[in-house]
């Protein structure tokens, strides 16, 4: 694949995961006002899966390079990505006891929101501008599971992707 072809898709891809991502959740919600539980269980389950698969990947894949270049706001991104989890969690917990908790999930939506906006403005055009080819396949391929995890009952624990850093290939 020609090179110009390659980082024109990642930099299609990772956006495009964000908005993905709040597809997931506007289903969650969906499910829960036609208080239809069996899809909420499958809504919830990719949603859940691929948020987490997705901050992985950053974490894994975009923050430590990032850090070296810009190291307030990776720090600012990863106190963003603990903020999420505990409202990811918090909403967890509400759907297990079968009392949807609205209020946390429009706060989740909107953090969610905010978080993809800052890291489309910053982030990614640094992560399409540095990776190398290769170290993009990788994340490719890590949000490429996240993406179909809900279609093959959760993410692959036996990933054959290696962290990597910009310039260690
Ligand atoms: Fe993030
Ligand atoms: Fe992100």
């Amino acid at each position: 694949m020609c090179p110009h072809h390659d980082q024109a898709r990642t930099e299609l891809l990772l956006p495009d995961h964000h908005a993905r991502l709040d597809r997931l959740l506007t289903e969650v919600i969906s499910a829960v006002a036609t208080d239809d539980r069996p899809a909420l269980h499958d809504a919830w389950g990719a949603f859940e899966d691929a948020v987490l698969a997705h901050l992985a990947a950053e974490e894994t894949y975009l923050l430590p390079g990032y850090a070296e270049d810009h190291p307030a706001e990776a720090a600012a991104i990863q106190g963003e990505h603990g903020e999420i989890r505990a409202l990811l969690a918090d909403l967890g917990v509400s759907v297990d006891l079968k009392r949807f908790n609205r209020g946390t999930a429009g706060e989740l939506a909107a953090r969610l929101r905010a978080h993809g906006a800052r890291e489309d403005a910053d982030l990614y055009p640094w992560a399409a501008q540095h990776h190398e080819p290769r170290w993009r396949r990788f994340l490719d391929a890590h949000l490429r599971r996240a993406s179909f995890a809900s279609h093959s009952g959760g993410p692959e624990k036996n990933a054959d992707v290696k962290p990597g850093r910009p310039g260690a290939a």
